[in-house]
C-alpha cells in the first residue's frame, strides 16, 4: 500500500533544516530555533541557510548590503503587475511576479546570487503589487533598512517601529525553512529537472497558497473574527466540527506536540499584540485543543505556526490578504537554499506511482 500524501517518506537529505516532530524540536543548520529567533536577524539566517555556517558581523553586514541593493525591480516586471486587476489574490500576483522576473532574466543558472536577489525582490513584489492595487504611489526600497522593516516600510510610506520590526524579525526568522514541506518540495523537484531558479520558486508560490499549507492564517484570523467572544469559542468550534469543518492553526503532518514556532510566537503576541484580542486566541486555542483532543483522540492535534502567525501579523498591521505572501517573504530563503541544494548533488525525481485503472480495454469495440 502506498504511503497516501507521501507520509513518512524519506525523499532526500538536507543539511537546512531538522524537524522532529515527536519531540518538537527545529534545527537550522545546527542550531536551535527559539536561539536563532531569540538572537539572529533574518538576513543572518538567509546566509546560515545559503552558506551553511553562521555569518561573522561583517559577513552578516555584506549579506545585508546585497540583499538591500537588489530590492529594486525591472520597469517589465512592474507594468506586468500594474496590468493585473486590483482584486488579484497578492500571492497570485507574487506567482505572477516572480515568473515576470524569470521571463526578463531568460536563461538564469541556479547560483547564489540569483538566490540572494530573488529573496530581496520577493518582498518587494507583494509590497508594490499592494500599492498598485490601491492606486497608491510605489515606495522605492531603502538600502538603509533591514529586510522586513524595508518591506513594511514599502508597504506603507513609514518607517516600522521597535515594534514592529521585532515582530517582523522573529516572524521571518521561524519561517525562513521547514525541512521537505509541501512547497520546498515542489522547489526541489523543478530544480530537479534541470530547470530555473524562477520556474522552481514560481513552483513553490503555487504549492505554499493553498490552506493546508501556507494559506491558513488568513483564516485564522477569519476565525477569530467570527467566534467573537471568548464564551463563543466552544459553540463555534463545536459547530465547525460538526460541520466536518478543519480548524485552521491546528495539527500538522510532521509535529505530534505543539509546533515550536507556536510556542514562540505566542509569547510574541502576548508581548505586542493588544490584550483582548490576546486573550481572545488563547481561548479559542485552549478550547480547540480541548475539542479536538475529545473528538479526535488518536490524532494528537496541537497549534501548528499559522495560529499565532496570524495574531503576529496582525499586530505588526499587515492586511490579512497579505500575510500568506509575507510567509513567501521569508520562505524564499530556505526554498532557495534548497533548490542550490538540489542543484549541487542533482538526479531528477521521479518517484513511481501504482496503476489503479482498467486494462485491456479495445478503442474500436463494438
Ligand atoms: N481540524 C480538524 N480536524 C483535523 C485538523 C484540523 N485542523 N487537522 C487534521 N484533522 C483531522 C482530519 O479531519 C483527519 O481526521 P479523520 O481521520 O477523522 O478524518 C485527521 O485529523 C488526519 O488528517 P490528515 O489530513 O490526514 O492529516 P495531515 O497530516 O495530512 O494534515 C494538515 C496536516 C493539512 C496541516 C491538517 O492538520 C490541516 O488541515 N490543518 C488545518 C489547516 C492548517 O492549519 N494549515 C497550516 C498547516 S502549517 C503549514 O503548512 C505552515
Amino acid at each position: 500500500m502506498p504511503a497516501k500524501g507521501l507520509q513518512n517518506i524519506v525523499v532526500g537529505e538536507t543539511r537546512h533544516s531538522l524537524v522532529e516532530g515527536e519531540k518538537g524540536q527545529l534545527v537550522f543548520q545546527g542550531y536551535e530555533i527559539q536561539d536563532l529567533a531569540q538572537h539572529a536577524a533574518f538576513e543572518e539566517v538567509a546566509y546560515l541557510l545559503w552558506y551553511g555556517q553562521k555569518p561573522s558581523a561583517e559577513q552578516g553586514h555584506a549579506l545585508r548590503a546585497e540583499m538591500a541593493q537588489h530590492r529594486s525591480l525591472p520597469s517589465g516586471v512592474i507594468n506586468v503587475l500594474r496590468a493585473l486587476p486590483a482584486s488579484t489574490e497578492p500571492m497570485d500576483a507574487l506567482r505572477t511576479g516572480v515568473s515576470a522576473l524569470g521571463a526578463v532574466n531568460p536563461g538564469t543558472n541556479i547560483d547564489l546570487a540569483h538566490a540572494v536577489s530573488l529573496t530581496a525582490q520577493v518582498a518587494s513584489l507583494i509590497a508594490v503589487f499592494h500599492r498598485l492595487r490601491h492606486g497608491l504611489e510605489i515606495i522605492p526600497p531603502r538600502e538603509d533598512l533591514d529586510h522586513g522593516s524595508n518591506y513594511l516600510y514599502m508597504i506603507t510610506g513609514s518607517e516600522p517601529t521597535a515594534a514592529q520590526r521585532a515582530m517582523m524579525n522573529v516572524y521571518l526568522v521561524l519561517l525562513a525553512d521547514h525541512g521537505m514541506n509541501a512547497s520546498t518540495f515542489t522547489a526541489r523537484v523543478i530544480a530537479s529537472t534541470g530547470s530555473d531558479l524562477y520556474s522552481a520558486v514560481t513552483g513553490a508560490i503555487g504549492a505554499l497558497k493553498g490552506p493546508l499549507h501556507g494559506g491558513a492564517p488568513r483564516k485564522v484570523l477569519d476565525m477569530l473574527d467570527a467566534i467573537g467572544t471568548a464564551e463563543n469559542a466552544e459553540t463555534w468550534i463545536r459547530d465547525a466540527l460538526a460541520r466536518k469543518e478543519r480548524l485552521m492553526g491546528f495539527g500538522h503532518r510532521v509535529y505530534k506536540t505543539t509546533d515550536p514556532r507556536a510556542e514562540i510566537l505566542r509569547e510574541t503576541a502576548r508581548t505586542y499584540s493588544e490584550p483582548a484580542f490576546f486573550r481572545l486566541a488563547q481561548t479559542v486555542e485552549e478550547r480547540a485543543l480541548e475539542i479536538l483532543h475529545e473528538k479526535k483522540p488518536d490524532q494528537r492535534l496541537y497549534t501548528n505556526v499559522e495560529f499565532y502567525s496570524a495574531a503576529v501579523m496582525h499586530a505588526v498591521g499587515l492586511p490579512r490578504d497579505l500575510f500568506t505572501a509575507t510567509f513567501a517573504a521569508s520562505r524564499t530563503a530556505g526554498w532557495t537554499a534548497h533548490i542550490l541544494e538540489q542543484a549541487a548533488d542533482n538526479r531528477l525525481i521521479r518517484p513511481d506511482v501504482d496503476y489503479v485503472g482498467p486494462t485491456g480495454l479495445k478503442w474500436n469495440a463494438s
